[in-house]
């Protein structure tokens, strides 16, 4: 037999419900506060994610899966949304659009990590970017629109931890304060980190190793070494969040696994999920755009998981029905009776009613069974005296009571019964 991929998923129609539940409430949400979607290709040229996302970072070095194609390109299949998104708006000229430009996404990713509840190779997220908005206000704003979102869809117990890592004018300083706190304590750190010392040093920040972890419990924080400018956007980011009533923790060591942040990183954290328990990262990204090739414009965005936010909802308790049971069977009897009950269903269709009859020539008993089987609302059935008299016995399947109705309108009897 042959096998999805590991890490992969099949989602069967009984499962889609939720799904449907989740990108519906992202639509709406996303409208409430000017989103525009926005789609784009499944594989970028791999170079995109090697610039935008950070040669450094582990999603480059160790989970891409890259491809040459017959031409001999490099391509990937795309680890995330942002850098694609950055990619599109400089490559169709859209950089000089009225702004803020807002824009989401509902897209499948691809990173090659080891597979468990909540991780898989191919998982999918709903992202939302905003451009040319460079104040509090807007990330604000983004967070505001996160929020929003989880407790549009009943999700319950989640945090939000917030935190600013600086920016190009900050960073070497604060970068120079770490280098000194982890050199003094090299011994301790894992290989990896030995190695990220010399790369990236503030990815030791997010290492999962015990020894790693305890050591950077007391390592120097982003938040007491920023320039006057970023210090004054995290307050006034705070000031906003804290008079909307948006409850929050900073959080040090938020630094995200990507390189392009800069200023505020967020994360919701959801811990009745287990180990993968963040259902939503994100953050400022102000120098990507540039970085990429357009102009200077700032950006910020955030990505769920749609998998963690499953869990999520089934953590709440909130049960989504996939269940699509037809409000009218119509079983025929005969040649002349089943050419009618096609005319009728369509009608029933047209009107906007799932209606449903005999495709696999069953016997009327077995249609009667399977009507019962899909949870059918009402049956009727029509042999050559019904078809005759013009006129059949429509059944309502709950209360077991039944009504004769007029085939002519019985299209216009159940559109009342089902107001
Ligand atoms: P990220 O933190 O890499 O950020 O991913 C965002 C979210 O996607 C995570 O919080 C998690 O819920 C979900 N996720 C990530 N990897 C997996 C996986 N292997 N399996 C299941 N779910 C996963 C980004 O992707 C950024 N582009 C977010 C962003 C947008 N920042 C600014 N704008």
């Amino acid at each position: 037999m042959i096998q999805k991929p590991r890490g992969t998923m099949d989602i069967l129609p009984e499962d889609v419900g939720v799904w449907q539940y989740i990108e519906e409430t992202a639509r709406k949400v996303s409208a409430k506060y000017g989103y525009s979607e926005i789609r784009f290709p499944t594989f970028e040229s791999t170079e995109l994610f090697a610039r935008g996302v950070g040669d450094t970072t582990d999603v480059v070095q160790k989970e891409m899966y890259t491809f040459t194609d017959r031409e001999d390109r490099s391509y990937t299949l795309r680890p995330e949304g942002t850098a694609c998104v950055v990619r599109s708006l400089i490559e169709n000229g859209r950089c000089s659009d009225t702004m803020p430009l807002k824009l989401y996404y509902i897209i499948n990713c691809f990173r090659y990590e080891k597979p468990q509840a909540g991780r898989s190779r191919e998982f999918f997220q709903f992202g939302t970017e905003m451009f040319g908005a460079a104040a509090p206000q807007a990330d604000a704003t983004v967070i505001a629109l996160a929020d929003s979102f989880i407790k549009e869809l009943g999700i319950k117990d989640t945090k939000l931890h917030i935190n600013s890592i600086g920016c190009p004018e900050c960073r070497p300083k604060y970068h120079e304060a770490l280098v000194k706190y982890f050199s003094d304590n090299q011994d301790k750190l894992c290989p990896t980190c030995k190695e990220r010392l010399k790369t990236n040093p503030l990815r030791i920040l997010d290492c999962k190793c015990p020894e790693c972890k305890a050591l950077a419990a007391d390592a120097p924080k982003t938040i007491d070494n920023l320039c006057p400018e970023c210090e004054e956007h995290f307050g006034g980011l705070k000031a906003l969040l804290d008079n909307a009533g948006i409850k929050y923790e900073i959080d040090p060591h938020i630094v995200r696994g990507l390189d392009y942040y800069t200023r505020t990183v967020f994360e919701f954290i959801c811990d009745s999920i287990g180990a993968q328990s963040t259902i939503c990262g994100g953050g400022r990204y102000d120098g990507l755009m540039k970085q990429l090739g357009g102009p200077a414009l700032p950006g910020i965005g955030f990505a769920m998981g749609i998998t963690r936010l499953i869990l999520a909802l089934k953590a709440s308790g909130v049960e989504i029905n996939s269940d699509n049971a037809p409000s009218v069977y119509i079983a025929p009897m005969g040649q002349a009776a089943s050419i009618r009950a096609f005319e009728l269903v369509e009608k029933f269709r047209e009107a906007g009613i799932y209606a449903e009859t005999d495709l696999v020539s069953r016997s009327l008993k077995a249609q009667m069974k399977y009507a019962d089987k899909t949870g059918a609302g009402y049956t009727v059935i029509i042999g050559d005296s019904e078809l005759e008299s013009g006129k059949a016995q429509l059944k309502d399947m709950k209360n077991s009571t039944q009504t004769e109705t007029e085939l002519d309108k019985i299209v216009d009897y159940i559109l009342n019964e089902v107001r």
